[in-house]
């Protein structure tokens, strides 16, 4: 990548920031509405102020008045001093808005003038940081999203307003479940196509995979409301201990947004669009890894885990689509029906049943970034292929998210329990798959 490309990635990535906020009001830039949403002013400047620690700072352009944001826009890094609580984004009214729209321009200036001029020697540690970034503040363009999501959707109901009305949909309905098989097998899992990533993408290595199936796309709300018709929510056999704890906790009774008319009536939903039906055929979204993985029971299944779903998404050419660029802002029906996967990529994270552990031989990043990744192992269940608030440019197939399994306000759904061997038929609708086989004395 010469300096122009890296320039106009620069550009574009800053740019989509900014245009995601353009139909907020003032007031919506400030609210906090859970510990876990930053409001929208903390995440335009904190990918600034990335920029600025991780590059403007080591090339020597570090102003004063940058090290005033410091406390208020680092997030998590210890070796970068002290921080404002996370939970406390939204108790603050300095910066104000306009502040942050003003050190976003700063930043872009330097950062720019540094990418046209530094010298050849310096252009590749700068070509890193820079791409680093940019991904960085991609990470942070879905986040923005599903804040806003939540944000507008914490008024009260009568003042509820959509962020931006929904394009039109792509007509499609569901195509039937089915398994498709594969073949077990010695595979590489992590980096395997090349180019830049994660360090927790890395080192490319091998793993043995036993013969399994995928359904061929994510789990709709039709079928994720036969579940709930089963007491798929009262039912603590289905549920991990720490999943049925927040059932209850929490008085989880369908996904997040979703809300029922009274008089046990329609199920209706909030989306970025505002609120509407629930459509049957559309995926089923904002379900938690515990939900996830109840419904793979309540299924006689299980969830895929990470090497299934990398393997499946690699040889099948990693199909997907309605990234943040459809501008849908909503998992859609699939739309391919031959006899490979779909919906690996884009519309819904999916739910796999790892643990997010260090490959073989991992190493983090160096300097400050070594922080970026590496100390969240623990405690958190990995997901994959990216939803309708990725950037269709930041995905992969081998790609690792990572979030608590009670999180539900990311685009977080479900696509393929994978049967209980031997891989018995698709289930027809309204019938459970049986229980596993016993072992004969
Ligand atoms: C990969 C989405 C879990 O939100 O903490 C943003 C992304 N890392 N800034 C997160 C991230 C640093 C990360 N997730
Ligand atoms: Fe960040």
């Amino acid at each position: 990548m010469d300096r122009n490309e890296l320039l106009h990635r620069y550009r574009e990535t800053r740019n989509l920031s900014v245009e995601l906020c353009r139909p907020l009001h003032a007031e919506d830039y400030r609210i906090q509405s859970m510990p876990d949403v930053s409001p929208p002013w903390w995440n335009l400047g904190h990918t600034s102020w990335f920029f600025a620690k991780n590059i403007l700072e080591p090339f020597g352009l570090y102003s004063q008045e940058d090290a005033r944001l410091e406390f208020v826009m680092n997030s998590y890094y210890e070796s970068l001093g002290p921080r404002i609580r996370r939970d406390h984004r939204g108790l603050v009214t300095r910066p104000t808005n306009e502040d942050v729209f003003r050190f976003r321009e700063s930043v872009d200036g330097r950062v720019e003038e540094l990418i046209r001029t530094a010298p050849e020697a310096d252009l590749d540690r700068l070509r890193f940081l820079a791409f680093t970034g940019i991904q960085h503040e991609q990470q942070h363009q879905e986040l923005l999203v599903t804040e806003l999501k939540h944000i507008l959707g914490s008024n009260v109901p009568e003042l509820r307003e959509a962020y931006r009305p929904a394009p039109a949909t792509n007509g499609h309905g569901a195509p039937a479940a089915r398994w498709v098989d594969f073949a077990g097998g010695l595979h590489e899992f992590g980096n395997v196509e090349g180019g830049w990533c994660w360090d927790n993408e890395m080192p490319v290595h091998k793993g043995w995979l036993d013969g399994f199936a995928l359904m061929n796309r994510l789990v709709t709300n039709g079928e994720y409301l036969e579940f709930m018709a089963d007491g798929g929510y009262r039912n603590p056999l289905l549920w991990m201990s720490n999943g049925w704890a927040k059932v209850r906790e929490q008085e989880w009774t369908a996904p997040l947004y979703w809300e029922r008319e009274e008089d046990g009536g329609r199920w209706r939903l909030w989306t970025l669009a505002g609120v509407r039906d629930v459509d049957p055929d559309e995926p089923v979204c904002h379900v938690s890894f515990y939900e996830a993985d109840a419904y793979a029971r309540w299924q006689g299944a299980r969830l895929p885990t990470e090497r299934e779903w990398e393997h499946a998404a690699r040889v099948s050419g990693f199909p997907g689509a309605n990234y943040l660029d459809s501008g849908a802002l909503h998992p859609r029906p699939a739309e391919a029906n031959g006899p490979g996967l779909a919906q690996m990529g884009g519309d819904l994270w999916e739910w796999t049943s790892n643990h997010y552990e260090p490959y073989p031989g991992y190493r983090p990043f160096e300097g400050a970034l070594m922080e970026y990744n590496g100390k969240f192992m623990d405690n958190v269940r990995v997901l994959r292929g990216g939803s309708c608030a990725t950037p269709a440019n930041h995905i992969r197939a081998s790609y690792r998210n990572f979030w608590a399994g009670d999180t539900r306000f990311q685009f977080t759904g479900t696509l393929t329990p994978q049967p209980l061997s031997p891989v018995p038929p698709p289930t027809p609708a309204g019938e459970k798959r049986g229980a596993c086989p016993r072992n004969v004395l």
